[in-house]
């Protein structure tokens, strides 16, 4: 049987247009699920929006309508942006979905009937912005929230409670495991929370009607976080009359992976292990907390209003361009820019320079020196061949680790040590010497590289991979990492192409 994979991106929230953050996520979701795939997985990807909430309401009002007819139009960005930025998610979630709401009804009352959801009423201070109740170090001296900079109200209504703070013990257990990466926020959790005074959480609302409303009181509806949290399990059918697919994905042989940008942590590795634990579920194996794409020193923010937007930056080059850079310049363990400039230049140096002008070089000499097609001739044992199939082998490593961007880093290294290779063994001048068996050895070594380049570019170059390979002689659909060290029957190359056209 193959082994399951299950990846999720955050919901989000229809509160205005999707930017580059979110677009960042959901590509590293999409890049490692399709690297799962090439490795045989079975893989469920899903990501959605977070429908609910005040926030959300209030922004309906602001446009005059209705929150479901408001949320539509938003939502059908978010599906239009995935499209063009090659995402294929197994399914996107809407925490409107009727089996969504139903569900979440469900998983209310049997926390409600373990009595580890109880009435109670709540005071404290809450951000709308970031639907969040806040702690005293989450904002400064004149109550703004430390994430947004927006400023927290005074709240206190009656409301139901979960039973967090019996969990202490379970989440110090959790956190001397490594579920959360990377380490550095796993300390920030256990100093300002677990360890601290590990408070219950108010997981109802009555000030405001958009969201789920619990069956045993009609005032309440559900905080839009124990309603988002749940989409985790409710897009596999949790609590529906058919969970065959959360038998399949969330089960204990299967491979769960969380990922999220780094503010939303506490929820994903407190309050939803909480969940997860009183319902009899297994933790995610890993949550991945990403770092911030900033804005000069600020995050970039729907709600601070600095942001890129994706679509205009697909439009202009390329959904592969933009993932390229995603996954390689941003490692998720920092903090990372995005700017034309930074862009441009990676692009350039990377995909121009270094990868594209590798392919249209060899591709050039296969053709003018060998009339397209090389004799076959069996290079591994050649050590530049070596060298690629030891990046394989290292780029899965990086890979099953989810360091995408080291991953990359390393095939960009064998593409530099490749075109360092035709500098070095320079066959235009062993074509004019008449070394023909040399010549040939050269080009097929350069060529088997390629290969191996481009396939591991797989995932993120979606577009442009069969091309890639195709100028290589190859069919795309006929190459995966059994076969990827064999000895190819390289078909006729015809076309000289630009792959990687260099941006001015
Ligand atoms: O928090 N840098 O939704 P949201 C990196 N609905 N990633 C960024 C980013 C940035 N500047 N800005 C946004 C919510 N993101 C909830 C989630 S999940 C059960 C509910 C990405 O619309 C990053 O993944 O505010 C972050 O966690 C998410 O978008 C927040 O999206
Ligand atoms: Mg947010």
């Amino acid at each position: 049987m193959k082994k399951a994979f299950y990846v999720t991106t955050p919901i989000y929230y229809p509160s205005g247009n999707l930017h580059i953050g979110h677009a960042y996520t959901t590509t590293l979701a999409d890049v490692i699920s399709r690297y799962k795939k090439e490795k045989g997985y079975e893989v469920f990807f899903l990501t959605g929006s977070d429908e609910h909430g005040q926030k959300i309401e209030q922004k309906a009002q602001e446009n005059n309508l209705s929150p479901k007819e408001y949320v539509d139009g938003i939502v059908k960005g978010f599906v239009d942006l995935w499209k063009i930025l090659d995402i294929e998610y197994d399914r996107f979630i809407r925490t409107t979905d009727d089996d969504h709401v139903f569900a979440v009804k469900e998983i209310f009352s049997s926390l409600l009937e373990k009595d580890l959801i109880y009435p109670s009423t709540y005071k404290g201070k809450y951000c709308i912005s970031c639907e969040e109740f806040l702690t005293s170090e989450q904002m400064d001296e004149t109550f703004h929230h430390n994430v947004c900079g927006k400023e927290a109200g005074d709240f206190e209504e009656e409301t139901y409670m979960l039973r967090v703070s019996k969990f202490q013990k379970y989440l110090q257990d959790l956190f001397a495991t490594n579920f959360l990466e990377p380490e550095t926020r796993k300390k920030e959790m256990l100093n300002n929370f677990i360890n601290n005074d590990l408070e219950d959480l108010s997981v109802t609302r009555v000030g405001f009607n958009w969201g789920i409303q619990i069956k045993e009181n009609p005032n309440h509806v559900i905080y839009v976080w124990l309603d988002a949290l749940s989409n985790y399990i409710t897009a596999l059918g949790y609590k529906s009359n058919d969970d065959s697919l959360l038998k399949k994905f969330w089960s204990e042989d299967s491979e769960v992976l969380q990922i999220i940008g780094k503010e939303i942590t506490r929820f994903h590795s407190i309050y939803w292990p909480v969940m997860l634990e009183s319902l009899g579920l297994k933790t995610p194996d890993k949550l991945l907390s990403h770092g911030w794409i900033l804005s000069g020193d600020k995050k970039m923010s729907k709600s601070i209003g600095n942001v890129l937007d994706p679509v205009e930056i697909i439009n202009t080059y390329s959904s592969d361009a933009l993932r390229f850079y995603i996954i390689n310049n941003l490692p998720t363990d920092k903090d990372g820019s995005f700017t034309n400039d930074l862009f441009i230049e990676s692009f350039n140096n990377n995909l121009a320079n270094n990868v594209g002008n590798l392919i249209s070089r060899v591709s050039n000499m296969i053709i003018k020196y060998f009339d397209g097609q090389l004799p076959k001739k069996d290079t591994s044992n050649h050590w530049l061949v070596q060298k690629g199939f030891e990046t394989i082998e290292d780029y899965k490593k990086l890979m099953d680790i989810y360091n995408m961007s080291e991953a990359t880093q390393l095939v960009l290294k064998l593409g530099q040590e490749c075109n360092k290779y035709i500098e070095d063994s320079k066959p235009w001048v062993l074509e004019k010497e008449g070394k023909n068996d040399e010549l040939l050895e050269v080009l097929s070594v350069l060529q088997k590289n390629i290969v191996i380049i481009s396939y591991l570019l797989k995932p993120i170059l979606v577009k442009t991979y069969p091309s890639m390979i195709k100028q290589m002689g190859l069919k795309p659909e006929e190459i995966n990492f059994e076969n990827m060290k064999s000895n190819f029957d390289y078909e006729k190359i015809i076309d000289k192409l630009v792959l990687f056209e260099r941006i001015k």
